[in-house]
This record gives structure tokens, C-alpha cells and sequence, in this order.
């Protein structure tokens, strides 16, 4: 298992803005730019309210090592996450990064991946397109919403960075407003009956991946799954963030994850 390189760095906010219903999109300017890798995460010290001691762990999408600068989305669905959003340009804080581990390239390169990403799972999954297209893997993306109007246009545009002219992209929304009326499985269910694929990588809520992770076995196909846990250390200090494990006995998602093959979870 590759070892993280864990440090507290600064970061400076560049941007901060709403870009669909209930999600924002961050851009910052900080060293772990430099060592993040595609899958890991950080945990944000978020300022405004001293009473609130855990950092809140964030997955990105890109990461531009040559500039510096990070792109993160997050959903705002509490307190912490509420002060993130009323984060202003020039502001700064910290962060513990890079945290865990991240994505893996497949076994097979020669075979096209496919991506399955449900809601807020589609930041990591838009760096794991990166991972991919860097070693010449093509891929096609199922995606599943709630509505069509949480869907962030600018991770389209991220993800279209690292399609190849064969790639596909199948949207579904729990409302039908987009794409098949459904959910990502059945978008991804889709794919599998027209494609050959070397490998599966799925980030969303567990249900989901847990219907991929399904999906993967039935077909023989490895699959990655980027797992998450309500975390207080993020860095393996207080066994908070069990993930059960197929074979018995339990994996820390912050330090042995986020990333697992899916045969590994007890789902
Ligand atoms: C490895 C990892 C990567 C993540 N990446 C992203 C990301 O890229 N974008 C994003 O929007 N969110 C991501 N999350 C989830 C994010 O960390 C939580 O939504 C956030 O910590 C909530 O903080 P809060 O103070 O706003 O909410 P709180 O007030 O603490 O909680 C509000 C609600 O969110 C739930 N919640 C809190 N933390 C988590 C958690 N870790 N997992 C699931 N539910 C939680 C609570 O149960 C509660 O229902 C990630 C989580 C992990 C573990
Ligand atoms: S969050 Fe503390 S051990 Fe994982």
C-alpha cells in the first residue's frame, strides 16, 4: 500500500461559488497541489467557529501541481460545511493532506473503465478520468442525480478535459429531468450490456456502489470503490471510520481508504 505523505498546509481561497443546487465550488491555492494524488482527500480546518474542533474531509477533482491549485466541490448540508461556503476570496485556513489512498490504475490498461458516480461522488471520479486518460485508459461515465438541477456544469467541463472521442456519458435522475429516468446503476447496467470493460470505478452513496460493486461481480470486472465514513482524525488516530471488511474484522477509510477494491467490503 502506498504510504501518504501527511502534512498540515495553508490554503488560500481563489474562487467560491454555488454551481448547482446545494453545491459549491472551491478553488484554492496550496502546496498539497504539488502531492495529492487522484482518489485521496484532505481535511479542511473551516474558520468562523472556534467551538467546532474536527476538520471536515473533502475529495477534489483537479489538482494542478504546476500553479498550485486545487478544485473541490462540496455539498452544503451542516454547520461546517454552511462556514465553507461563507469562505471569501483571499481567505486562508489549513488543511491535513493528502489524506488516505487513492485510485489505482487497472491491471488491464488495454480495456476501457467505466465510471459510476452518484451526487457528490463525481469530484473524485472526475480525477479518477484523470489517473486513466493520463495512462491512455478510455472510459465512459454513468451519472446519477436527484434532478437535473444538481448537476454542476462545470465538473461536465472538467470531466471533458480526459474523454477520449469514443467516451460516453449517461446521465440518470432519480425525476427523470435528465437523462434516463432511474438511478446510476441502471445507467451503468446500460453501458455494461454495450461495452467490453477492464475495470469499474464508482463513487456515491453506499447503496449505489454497493449495486455496482453487484454489477462488477456478476461480470468478473475489478472494481474500485472510494468509500466514505463520518471521520474525526482523518489520519488513523481514533478508529472512527470502520469500514467492515468481506474477510471479517474492520479497514480505517481514512488511512487504509477511501479507495477499496469492492470484493474487499462486507457491503
Ligand atoms: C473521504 C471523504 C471524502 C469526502 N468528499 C466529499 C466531497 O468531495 N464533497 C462533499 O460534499 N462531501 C464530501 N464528503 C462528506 C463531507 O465530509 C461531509 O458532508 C461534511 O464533513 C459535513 O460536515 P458539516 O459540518 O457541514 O455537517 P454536519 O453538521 O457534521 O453533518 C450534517 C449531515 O451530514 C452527515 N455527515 C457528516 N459527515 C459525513 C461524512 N463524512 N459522510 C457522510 N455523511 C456525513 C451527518 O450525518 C449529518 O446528517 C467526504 C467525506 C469523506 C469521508
Ligand atoms: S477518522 Fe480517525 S481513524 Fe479514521
Amino acid at each position: 500500500m502506498r504510504q501518504s505523505s501527511l502534512t498540515q498546509h495553508d490554503f488560500t481561497v481563489i474562487s467560491n461559488t454555488q454551481v448547482a443546487e446545494g453545491v459549491w465550488r472551491m478553488v484554492f491555492a496550496s502546496e498539497v497541489a504539488r502531492s495529492i494524488e487522484p482518489g485521496q482527500f484532505m481535511n479542511f480546518e473551516v474558520p468562523g467557529d472556534g467551538s467546532h474542533i474536527l476538520r471536515i474531509p473533502l475529495s477534489f477533482s483537479l489538482a494542478d501541481a504546476a500553479h498550485g491549485r486545487v478544485v473541490i466541490y462540496y455539498a452544503v448540508v451542516g454547520e461546517g460545511t454552511g462556514r465553507l461556503a461563507r469562505m471569501r476570496p483571499q481567505e486562508a485556513s489549513t488543511l491535513l493532506g493528502p489524506c488516505g489512498n487513492g485510485w489505482r490504475l487497472p491491471a488491464d490498461t488495454s480495456k476501457r473503465a467505466l465510471l459510476v458516480a452518484g451526487g457528490i461522488g463525481l469530484p473524485p471520479v472526475v480525477a479518477a478520468a484523470d489517473l486513466l486518460a493520463a495512462a491512455g485508459v478510455g472510459f465512459d461515465v454513468a451519472i446519477g442525480l436527484r434532478t437535473k438541477d444538481a448537476l454542476a456544469p462545470t465538473l461536465l467541463q472538467e470531466l471533458e478535459l480526459f474523454q477520449d472521442k469514443d467516451t460516453q456519458v449517461r446521465m440518470a435522475t432519480d425525476d427523470g429531468s435528465l437523462g434516463l429516468h432511474g438511478f446510476a446503476t441502471q445507467a451503468a447496467e446500460q453501458l455494461l450490456s454495450e461495452r467490453d470493460y477492464g475495470s469499474i470505478y464508482t463513487c456515491g452513496p453506499q447503496v449505489m456502489m454497493a449495486g455496482v460493486a453487484k454489477l462488477a461481480e456478476e461480470r468478473g470486472i475489478a472494481c474500485q470503490v472510494s468509500m466514505e465514513r463520518m471521520m474525526g482524525c482523518g489520519f488513523g488516530a481514533c478508529a472512527c471510520c470502520n469500514v467492515a471488511l468481506a474477510a471479517g474484522g474492520y479497514a480505517l477509510c481514512c488511512q487504509d481508504g477511501p479507495v477499496f477494491d469492492a470484493q474487499e467490503v462486507a457491503w
